[in-house]
């Protein structure tokens, strides 16, 4: 079992414990409360692993009342959240009480944002379900809904505590390893080159133990040093200002669009900083069986979709580029550079 701890202004935040079962980890953080009130959130395809850790609590003594959210990014919608905030105001809970959010990257988004918003905040916990959640979305306080772009509306807020369950990881379909290879791969690209290695050495087959634990301690060391992300902390949207605009304009997975995404903001880097490593980046990405175009997109549209990305500022469109491997810089990009990602995936 290991622990990372998130610390903001000195003061321990969020605790994210790795493992192989979790159980008791839950009932320990959950039971750091005098309030024995827990609403759990799932989704449809987590609700058989929500009923399990339910039990759990329930063993323990707790009363638990469970919320199941659409499946997906649909769950991420203004509409369903008022829809929660409705249950647990009849179920009458307050901010003593715990919300707990068993799922993936897109639940616990939405599970977090009902947190850090109901009554101005409740506790909120989250057991991350998919390699995606447990190496980038579960991770740093983010939160979010979508309107119409990806999580244009969200608070920061962190969660007490989120559990890993690597034997939950390690029976996940091949699909989403791969997606979560496409997060895990970006932590690689910009600061932890040995996660790069360990997928080129042995593809969707690596150790996800050791992947979530070297993901989650870069992450965790950026979001110390800057959970705001005023600075530091835009490194981890490598290949996320065309990734986001790939993922709303085709729908695709947020893992094969981050994976399309590295491949543009590679080759601009190439342009703008003189990157070398685009070939290994591609090939990479290819073993484990991520795509490395989106030719269901078109350069207009996603031009569109990238003006209104959450990193453009008042001087223009930033993305992040690697002047090499682990260095990586956020810069503001001109027409050209533009021109040299789309080229980079074959966008017209
Ligand atoms: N997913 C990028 C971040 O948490 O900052």
């Amino acid at each position: 079992m290991h622990r990372h701890v998130i610390s903001i202004n000195g003061e321990p935040a969020s605790t994210i414990v790795v493992g192989r079962g979790v159980e008791d980890a839950l009932v320990e953080f959950a039971g750091t409360r005098t309030s024995r009130l827990i609403a759990v959130l799932c989704q449809p395809t987590t609700m058989g692993l929500a009923d399990l850790y339910s039990g759990s609590l329930v063993d323990e003594g707790f009363q638990v009342t469970g919320y199941t959210v659409p499946d997906g990014e649909e769950a991420k919608r203004l509409s369903v959240v008022e829809d929660v905030y409705r249950f647990l105001n009849e179920s009458g809970f307050t901010r003593d009480d715990l919300v707990i959010g068993v799922g993936g990257g897109a639940l616990t988004d939405v599970a977090g944002f009902i947190g850090g918003t109901y009554l101005r905040g409740v506790p909120v916990m989250y057991i991350a379900t998919t390699l995606v959640g447990a190496v980038d979305a579960a991770i740093g306080g983010k939160t979010g809904v979508n309107v119409d772009g990806k999580n244009l509306a969200g608070v920061f807020a962190h969660p007490e505590a989120v559990l890993i369950d690597v034997d939950i990881l390690d029976r996940l379909p091949d699909s989403l390893k791969r997606e979560g290879a496409a997060e895990a791969l970006k932590v690689g690209f910009i600061e932890d080159m040995s996660i790069v290695e360990a997928y080129e050495r042995e593809a969707l087959g690596v150790d996800l133990e050791e992947i979530v634990n070297r993901s989650v301690a870069v992450k965790v060391g950026v979001v110390n040093e800057d959970f705001r992300e005023r600075g530091r902390r835009a490194i981890l949207n490598y290949g996320h200002t065309v990734g986001h605009a790939i993922e709303t304009t085709t729908g695709r997975s947020h893992g094969d669009s981050v994976a399309v995404g590295m491949v543009a903001e590679g080759a601009a880097s190439r342009a703008a900083l003189g990157f070398t490593g685009e070939e290994r980046q591609r090939a990479v990405l290819e073993q484990v069986g991520l795509p490395l175009e989106a030719p269901d997109a078109t350069a207009q549209t996603v031009l569109a979709l990238m003006q209104r990305d959450k990193k453009r500022d008042a001087e223009g469109l930033r993305m992040v580029l690697l002047e090499e491997f682990a260095s990586p810089k956020l810069v503001h990009v001109d027409d050209a550079t533009v021109q040299a990602a789309f080229e980079g995936i074959g966008l017209t």
